[in-house]
């Protein structure tokens, strides 16, 4: 199997084009067919870096499966994923040709042999995007959507998207001959539908990095022992290991999030990647039991 590139570090600025020609066909396209296929929507640079990143937290070994893809390894609001869900925002709503909140993001590296079941999506995927990253294999693997007018293979290059109505169009794939596959699924709802509870998949916030600054609420104490935070109320309890211990100290010396990441990377030995996701899952725990402000 080729060995991937996985030592891009340093988030780039997307740089997201638009041909409106194009774009025009798609929102026709989605309006019609309920799903449309973009061709190219994620740059090569953009690509590849989402690629590595991907690629990079699979091998940690710290991602979890789901009962959907057994054994394969899958990750629900990873900060870099969050941040390419809030950059594609105002693409989307233009095929869409609506309004839309972000919800989550989730992603997959799908292996030799995976399948997808035929099956519709949760409230929050109203409109959704399956993009293919990268993959390693001979052809495209294709996935299939069925629309109103009938069923659709469709077939993803790296940098393609399919954008569909998650609830309503069934989507699958049969087995996959490749070696590895790496898919994100971003997912949104209308603002002003039936679905719009559904903001951030009814988090506080996406879960990118804080762009400014964190702030311990002040109902807060570490105990004596210095292993667990306590809010105003009991159950906004939070045990610390030796890492979020770390992490809370930094967060009460007012370190920022970025230099908490790279702390993380030197002292606990943990890729970049991982370490920015195990950072921003405390912080968005401790954040939506009113221990932290963002
Ligand atoms: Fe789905």
């Amino acid at each position: 199997m080729r060995n991937p590139d996985v030592n891009t570090t340093i988030a780039p600025e997307l740089s997201l084009k638009v041909d409106m020609n194009k774009f025009e066909i798609n929102q026709r396209e989605f309006e019609n067919q309920w799903y449309t296929r973009v061709s190219q929507l994620i740059s090569p640079e953009d690509r590849q870096y989402f690629f590595s990143h991907a690629v990079q937290r699979s091998r940690s070994g710290r991602m979890v499966s789901d009962t959907q893809v057994p054994g394969t390894p899958a990750a629900y609001s990873d900060p870099q994923m969050e941040r390419l869900l809030e950059s594609l925002l105002p693409l989307v709503e233009q095929i869409a040709n609506r309004k839309l909140y972000p919800t989550y993001s989730y992603f997959r590296i799908y292996k030799k042999g995976d399948t997808l079941k035929r099956h519709t999506d949760r409230p929050s995927c109203e409109i959704s995007v399956t993009v293919n990253l990268g993959h390693v294999a001979q052809s495209p693997w294709p996935i299939w959507v069925e629309g109103p007018h009938g069923n659709a293979s469709i077939h993803l290059v790296p940098g393609d998207v399919v954008v569909y109505r998650g609830i309503d169009c069934p989507h699958w794939r049969s087995a996959f001959d490749g070696e590895l596959a790496a898919q994100v699924f971003l997912h949104y709802v209308d603002q002003d539908g039936p679905r719009a509870e559904w903001k951030f998949d009814k988090r506080k916030r996406l879960g990118t990095v804080p762009n400014g600054k964190i702030h311990v609420s002040p109902n807060v104490h570490s105990t004596a022992e210095e292993d667990v935070l306590v809010g105003l109320l009991p159950d906004k309890k939070i045990k610390l290991d030796p890492f979020r211990a770390r992490i809370w100290r930094e967060i009460e010396a007012d370190r920022s999030i970025p230099e908490i990441v790279e702390h993380s990377v030197s002292e606990f030995g943990l890729s970049h990647a991982n370490a920015e996701s195990a950072v921003m899952d405390f912080i968005s725990l401790c954040n939506e039991r009113g221990i932290v402000d963002i």
